[in-house]
């Protein structure tokens, strides 16, 4: 039986709890209701979309995401969710970032499963026949959030053998990335395409992408562009490159280690990271060994500082691999590490002061966290991750702020999410200055991370990455 409807907050069950076309101005409910019906409206049967509009197949951190506030009112769901992004795993142990829905028109979303031909092109790879996906990756938020899903009801959770399902799965892909992707040679993990790291048009990634030959504007067609502004979105020029990287990647049969662009970025590997933290919490609880996996989170944390701290800039930078340099751009994957338990005092002091300075304005001029640097040339606050604030990032640097005992920041940093969510309409994104709801709104892990601040805080404070914090040694 889903356990769902017993659960508090109760208003979201499997039925449509709230139709904004139906409420009359000034009686909305709250805020809580409003973020799961967001939620619900995205479920497909088996997952979630990110957005109806510009994302309509599941993507993977977003699915990780999701499931973090899912879990709050459909804990079931919130395993069914992570479920079949895990059914959709390659054999070589990556995890696809996108699973397409194959009742989905072809020409809703671009680049589509004709484009990854991924049971084909990644048959060498182990890529699934029965479900098409892309060959990509993305933010190992995984292990964090079915630690996470488990917490929110651990009886349900072992009565459906929910992490003994979980664990062989999450350690394989977490494997892929440590021994397949380490193309740097210093135990960080490399992304191979600005889509993996997630923060596709990132001014961090101009450099190491003006080397790639864009593909021709004429050799493909952009979906996104019916559906969001073209000035909230990445350039035809940007397209160009990225469909280059991923083609040529499909054509090598998704094998790693031959691409030209391959860069360390701070937040995929502090994920890395608290998700290892977090597999680690997973073994414990299953009997299994886990000072292993403790004792890599602890190792890659000091390959994070040695490879990627600069001390000049008071935060982490990416590093190009390919060119063997640091990228001299501050985007906010480089505060994101703040997320880690043994991250060094002083290191962590000087993120929560780059945070709060005038690069990026926290408590200041911004009430948010803004993707990339205020004071940047190539800072648009309206442009994907090129400027505007997003309440991924915001949700785990309030959860760093409070591990690491800034318990005045990150209240007002958690009311001034959820104000902006409320107000935005869950926004994908926001102008940093004014809040303003840029890309599509009713955006899938904006309600789910509203959902996880509004719900009860776990003891000490902390939203979910808070609870990778932990002792257990196996
Ligand atoms: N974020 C990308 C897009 O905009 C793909 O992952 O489609």
């Amino acid at each position: 039986m889903d356990r769902t409807a017993q659960r508090a907050p109760r208003p979201a069950g499997r039925t449509v709890v709230y139709d904004p076309s139906r409420t009359a101005p000034g009686t909305a409910p709250p805020l809580h209701v409003r973020a799961a019906a967001v939620l619900e409206a995205g479920w497909t049967g088996s997952s979630t979309v990110p957005s109806r509009s510009l994302y309509p197949h599941q993507w993977s951190w977003d699915s990780a995401f999701i499931a973090i506030g899912l879990r709050h009112v459909a804990p079931l769901r919130a395993q069914t969710e992570l479920d079949t992004l895990l059914a959709a795993q390659w054999a070589d142990g990556r995890i696809p970032h996108i699973v397409f829905n194959p009742s989905v028109p072809l020409d809703a979303y671009f680049p589509s499963p004709d484009f990854w031909r991924s049971s084909t092109a990644g048959r060498a790879a182990g890529a699934p026949r029965t479900v098409q996906t892309s060959g990509i990756v993305q933010p190992p938020v995984h292990a964090l959030a079915a630690w996470l899903v488990h917490l929110a009801d651990p009886d349900l959770s072992r009565a459906h053998g929910f992490l003994t399902r979980m664990y062989p799965r999450l350690a394989a892909w977490h494997r892929y990335l440590l021994h397949r992707r380490d193309l740097g040679g210093g135990g960080l993990v490399s992304v191979v395409h600005p889509w993996e790291q997630g923060m596709d048009n990132s001014p961090c990634w101009d450099r190491p992408l003006s080397r790639v030959t864009p593909a021709p504007a004429r050799s493909f067609r952009r979906a996104d562009l019916d559906h969001g502004s073209p000035e909230g979105r990445p350039t035809d020029l940007d397209y160009g490159r990225y469909v280059r990287l991923a083609s040529d990647y499909r054509d090598r049969g998704y094998a790693d280690g031959a691409g030209e662009f391959a860069v360390e970025d701070p937040a995929f590997n502090a994920l890395l990271i608290a998700s290892e933290y977090a597999l680690a919490r997973i073994a414990h609880e299953l009997g299994a060994a886990s000072t292993a996996r403790q004792a890599r989170a602890e190792r890659l944390t000091a390959a994070l500082v040695e490879r990627l701290w600069e001390p000049a800039a008071g935060m982490f930078l990416c590093r190009d691999v390919r060119a063997g340099e640091l990228i001299p751009e501050r985007g906010v994957s480089g505060l994101i590490p703040l997320l880690l338990p043994t991250l060094p005092r002083d290191l962590a002091a000087t993120l929560v002061r780059t945070m709060c300075g005038p690069h990026f304005g926290l408590g200041g001029t911004t009430r948010l966290v803004p993707s990339y640097d205020l004071l940047g040339e190539a800072f648009d606050p309206h442009r994907y991750w090129r400027g505007p604030a997003w309440i991924n990032t915001n949700w785990l640097l309030e959860g760093g702020l409070r591990l690491h005992g800034e318990r005045g920041r990150a209240d007002a940093l958690r009311k001034g999410i959820l104000h902006t969510a409320d107000a935005s309409g869950f926004a994908e994104y926001v102008d940093p200055y004014t809040a303003q709801a840029c890309g599509a709104t009713g955006f899938g892990w904006t309600a789910a991370l509203t959902l996880d601040l509004l719900h009860d805080r776990p003891a000490g404070g902390g939203n979910g990455v808070t609870a990778i914090k932990g002792e257990d040694r196996g």
